[in-house]
């Protein structure tokens, strides 16, 4: 039955502007867990259960990572400065119940992801990661990117720092949201960028800053 529903959710994705769009189930907003046990808690996890992950759990750390949190003026769960927002956040699926596996990109006002390709990336991206096996190994593996144009604009050469401090946020949100959801995760920062950009393909302009790898303990 969760199968059948979730797979009526991929069904549910359409074609916009030549893309294939998947709209992800709505995040819960409320749990049991305090963030002082999530606190408690966070410890980076480097293995995982050869176990998928549901498209729901999916969703929650995508929302976590950057979910719009006030509509009227698109803010989000983590803050930015000037509200400029230059991270770009994409999904490694390898092994999600109801999604095929491929590279996507979260698009955080539809709450929805777009597709870019097909097909496991988890092995060549922990190449790229100096083989780390985290990466190869977790169902999914969520990655930050920066267009730091975005944000040089207002702010110069700070902006880079700005950036680069955001990503931290971003990233603590994942960390915290994977520990309340019982998962596990470890931030990336170890690899050749331009490998990393290769398996992405992150046009020029986007430089990728974190890897996040989550799965079951
Ligand atoms: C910026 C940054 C980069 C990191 N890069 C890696 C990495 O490439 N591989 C890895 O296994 N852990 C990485 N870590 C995780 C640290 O090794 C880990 O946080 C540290 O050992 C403390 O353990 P704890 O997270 O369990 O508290 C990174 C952490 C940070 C903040």
């Amino acid at each position: 039955m969760r199968f059948i529903l979730l797979a009526v959710f991929v069904m549910m994705s359409s074609v916009a502007s030549g893309a294939e769009m998947i709209k992800l189930p709505q995040p819960k907003y409320d749990s049991q867990f305090s963030i002082e046990k999530t606190l408690l808690e966070r410890r980076s996890v480097r293995n995982y259960k050869d176990e998928a992950l549901t498209l729901a759990e999916v969703s929650q750390l995508l929302w976590a990572a950057q979910g719009i949190t006030d509509k009227a003026n698109g803010l989000r769960t983590a803050p930015s400065a000037g509200a400029l927002y230059p991270l770009e956040t994409y999904l490694v699926a390898g092994k999600v119940t109801g999604l095929p596996s491929g590279l996507y990109k979260y698009k955080p006002r539809g709450h929805e992801l777009e597709k870019i390709a097909d097909g496991d990336k988890r092995a060549e991206l922990s190449k790229a990661a100096l083989g780390q096996s985290s990466v190869k190994e977790a169902p999914v593996v969520i990655a930050l990117s920066a267009v730091y144009a975005r944000i040089t604009g207002k702010y110069g050469d700070r902006g880079i720092r700005y950036t680069d401090m955001e990503t931290g946020h971003v990233g603590e949100n994942v960390a915290l949201q994977a520990v309340a959801l019982g998962l596990g995760t470890v931030m990336v920062g170890a690899f050749n960028d331009d490998a990393v950009k290769k398996v992405l393909g992150l046009p020029a302009e986007e430089e990728p800053l974190y890897l996040i790898p989550v799965g079951k303990k």
